[in-house]
């Protein structure tokens, strides 16, 4: 039996069947490169699912975490962490400054703060009745039941019914539905700047200038869920910033910890003054070992301007994609892209076959293909990316041939 089939074993037996897995265990990671348990080379365009946005064991978040490890990994929140704090503050200063963090573990838990957060501003300002929130359809913001409630996908919320009071969905990128929404009951409308598990759809710069007005004019809090888009990936710091709006409320994750789990939501100083001490919590957020770990994240995608690098390194990844044959488009920003597959390709297939040959993509739609690898990716692994998928391409046989454009 190989080490594969015994962890498959192992893991249907005592793991509970919540995932759908791919038959590959990966062992270890360097850069954009991860080896499987047989020795296999795969270039990582996936990174997770957006979270080692500087590769696999970069030497730098590896030391703070091993010299964090030895010297303090637990402290609770009744007391004061030295690193805690001073991430807040490199945080707030990338977020244009003005405002405050809460740590949580993970990007649901970031949105499930900012929603409760919501909440209490809104009873602070006009009573027990404004707690609504606003979303869009085809969003994604987690799995817990409030972000499942807020999450725009219905075939996910059928199975968990009921699901907590005071949340609606409107049409993405459509300013009539927000404005048919937002009355007096709503505390805050949350938006994602790309749209990632639903596609990576980018909100038109235009819209979320809307949004930002809607919530202006009806005094309802614009949340920014930035779990997948944050910190560089789309090319900005923030997602939010192509289309210059400021929102009230932020939340990421993922890339934050580059693997490490740790979750941040920032409000701006009057907002996020509503929530009073005992009013919320979490026992490990922003403990010493994860803040620790996010600062040196924090210090190398400074010192490796990874917006910019993203920029760059999307804008040849999107040149490269959209000239393979058998794509029919490209969207996203930065290094968060998809490929739209010409008709009669399934994007599932593509993916599978392309694991196969040592590239991880995966398929966001049934017919898309995402990308995000590392920001530090360099131009030869987007080639040798590119050239895996032109030969899966090639090879991958057409569910209805006579659809398929050259
Ligand atoms: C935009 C967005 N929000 C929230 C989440 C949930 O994050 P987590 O899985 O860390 O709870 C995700 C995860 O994919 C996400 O993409």
């Amino acid at each position: 039996m190989s080490a594969l089939d015994d962890l498959v074993e192992v893991d249907s037996e005592h793991v509970m069947q919540t995932y759908g897995r791919l038959p590959v265990a990966f062992t270890r990671g360097q850069g954009t490169l991860l080896w499987d348990s047989d020795g296999g080379r795969y270039l990582d365009f996936l990174s997770g699912l957006a979270v080692t946005s500087l590769g696999h064991a970069h030497p730098a978040v590896a030391e703070a975490l091993a010299d964090q490890a030895r010297t303090l990994l637990h402290v609770s929140n009744l007391y004061y962490n030295e690193h805690q704090p001073r991430l807040a503050a490199r945080l707030d200063s990338l977020l244009g400054g003005g405002g405050r963090c809460f740590f949580a573990n993970s990007g649901a838990e970031a949105n499930e703060g900012a929603i409760k957060l919501a909440r209490r501003y809104g009873q602070s300002r006009s009573g027990a009745e404004r707690y609504h929130v606003v979303s869009a359809y085809g969003s994604f913001h987690g799995r817990t039941l409030a972000t499942l409630a807020a999450t725009g996908q219905p075939q996910k919320q059928e199975t968990f019914q009921p699901l907590p009071e005071g949340f609606r969905q409107v049409a993405y990128a459509d300013v009539d539905a927000l404005e048919a929404a937002v009355d007096e009951r709503v505390a805050a409308v949350l938006m994602e700047a790309v749209q990632g598990e639903g596609g990576v759809v980018p909100a038109p710069p235009e819209y979320l200038r809307e949004v930002r007005r809607i919530c202006d004019e009806r005094e309802a809090l614009l949340i920014l869920d930035e779990v997948q888009t944050g910190l560089g990936r789309t090319g900005r710091w923030f997602g939010f910033e192509h289309s210059g709006i400021r929102p009230d409320v932020v939340t990421m994750a993922k890339a934050l910890g580059n693997g490490v789990p740790i979750g941040a939501m920032w409000a701006r100083h009057e907002v996020a003054g509503a929530l009073r001490p005992g009013d919320h919590a979490t026992t490990f957020g922003g403990q010493p070992l994860a803040a620790r770990a996010a600062l040196a994240v924090l210090d190398v995608m400074e010192a490796e301007n990874v917006p910019l690098r993203a920029e760059r390194a999307g804008a040849r990844l999107a040149t490269a994609l959209v000239a393979l044959p058998r794509v029919a488009s490209v969207r996203g920003l930065g290094l968060l892209l998809a490929a739209e597959l010409a008709p009669g390709i399934e994007a599932a297939a593509v993916a599978g076959h392309c694991l196969a040959e040592g590239l991880i993509v995966n398929a966001v739609t049934p017919r898309a293909l995402r990308f995000a690898p590392s920001l530090l990716v360099s131009d030869d692994e987007i080639d040798e990316a590119v050239a895996i998928l032109a030969g899966v391409l090639e090879a991958t046989p057409l569910t209805d041939p006579g659809e398929v454009t050259p």
